[in-house]
């Protein structure tokens, strides 16, 4: 990688609007070129990255980012939006076929803010949820204190059982039926199972609460048939566009039509101005590419990678949380009761051999999150680059020896060579942004 030297504010040029990137700002443009070496010759494993298509980039990258839209097709605030009208029409209507939903939203600018206008379409401040804990793979914005989701409401949570490691429906109802919440949110960060969204629903109504499904991390499977669906079953769904769907970066709301009006007046005015054309054009293209036969094939091979990772990985003397994955995602409990490393020290061993994943807490861990007993390790980056269940068994034997001797040199510098040798096999993008 190259360092970035100069600086664009010892330039004279007086107009740049016709100059490359390079020429008006080198800084930024060697940033972006070592950006795309590293994620060209790196191992991509954070469960909740991918890499979006060179035509997913190249929307994100027009002048759609130059207009105001505030409002919505048909009702805009601003004059010139017929081409944005264009935009996130096509947008609405691919999002509403690839899930059988019957109104989305697609102006979220990410998937926290999806969440926000749900929460204020559906409660008022100061009301009763029930989320999944941050500790046993929610999110954030399902409750957590230090979150708007966690000041602003009562929150109770729930958890996995401490046996199975998987959620217990049992006790969700106990739950539900002792906290009597206005919202039931579901949906997760860090867990590796099938979520049953239909006892969920069960569940919320058996206590006349209204149920929230946030399908961030698998909305690509549910898209391809191939996790159950919550949309049957839940008022409110959201999901971030940018992990397993493959898309730009930002959030996208599926309700059923009777919620329609208020999740838009939420979204915009509620929590958000003039939406973001230019990604919602992104947006558009990755749902058109989603509506495609291959985007099942791909979905189907995520999860037999996953598969054929977790199971190299215990071969290799790891323990995975609840004993294995059903979809995109696994957690590696790398501490063993103080027998192995933290995942802090995972991690950073792993970084530094061209493997990227991210530390996370397991259920019930002894350390403390930001150091962490666990490693949340996912497929969709290097399924999108076309490996298979064999380069998954070789990235977790390439895993398995940085993980057990994280301070050798040697093992490292074996690991990266390894780690190159696949990313040459299977090259990330090939035209515009080729390394
Ligand atoms: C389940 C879930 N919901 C919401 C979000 C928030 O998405 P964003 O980072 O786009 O705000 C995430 C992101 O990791 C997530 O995993």
């Amino acid at each position: 990688m190259t360092t970035p030297t100069q600086n664009p504010t010892e330039k004279t040029s007086t107009d740049s609007r016709n100059a490359s990137l390079v020429e008006v700002d080198p800084v930024i443009a060697r940033a972006i070129d070592n950006e795309v070496a590293r994620q060209a010759n790196g191992l991509e494993l954070i469960a909740s990255e991918n890499f979006v298509s060179e035509a997913v980039l190249e929307a994100a990258g027009s002048v759609f980012t130059n207009k105001y839209a505030e409002g919505y097709p048909g009702k805009r605030y601003y004059g010139g939006c017929e081409w944005t009208d264009v935009v996130e029409q096509t947008a609405i209507d691919r999002a509403k076929e690839l899930f059988g939903a019957e109104h989305a939203n697609v102006q979220p600018h990410s998937g926290a803010q999806a969440n926000m206008a749900v929460y204020l379409a559906a409660i008022q401040y100061g009301d009763q949820i029930l989320g999944m804990s941050l500790a046993h793979g929610g999110h954030l914005t399902h409750g957590h204190p230090m979150n708007f989701s966690g000041f602003s409401y009562k929150v109770a949570d729930y958890g996995v059982s401490r046996e199975t490691e998987q959620i217990d429906y049992d006790e969700l109802q106990r739950l539900a039926e002792e906290h009597r919440p206005k919202l039931l949110v579901c949906g997760a960060s860090a867990y590796p199972r099938t979520i049953d969204f239909e006892r969920i629903g069960k569940i919320a109504r058996s206590v006349g609460a209204r149920m929230f499904a946030d399908i961030a991390h698998i909305a690509g499977p549910i898209a391809a048939g191939l996790h159950p669906s919550p949309l049957p079953h839940a008022d409110y769904v959201t999901t971030t566009t940018h992990k397993t769907l493959r898309g730009p970066r930002g959030g996208l709301i599926l309700c059923k039509e009777e919620h329609a009006k208020a999740i838009n007046s939420k979204v915009f005015p509620g929590v958000q101005g003039g939406p973001l054309v230019h990604i919602i054009a992104a947006k558009a293209v990755a749902f058109g590419e989603a509506l495609r036969e291959d985007f099942k094939e791909y979905q189907r091979q995520i999860l037999k990678n996953a598969k054929a990772l977790a199971n190299e990985l215990q071969e290799q003397g790891l323990r995975l949380v609840s004993g294995g994955t059903d979809n995109h995602l696994m957690l590696v409990d790398v501490w063993l009761d103080g027998k192995g490393v933290t995942g802090k020290d995972a991690e950073k061993a792993l970084e530094a051999a061209s493997i990227t994943v991210n530390k996370n807490t397991i259920p019930f861990d002894q350390n403390k999150p930001f150091v962490a007993s666990g490693l949340r390790i996912g497929t969709p980056a290097v399924t999108t680059r076309g490996m298979k269940e064999p380069e998954m068994r070789e990235i977790g034997r390439l895993i398995a020896e940085v993980i057990h001797a994280p301070e050798s040199e040697e093992v490292r510098n074996k690991v990266k060579q390894g780690v190159a040798d696949l990313t040459e096999r299977f090259p990330l993008y090939q035209k515009r942004l080729k390394v």
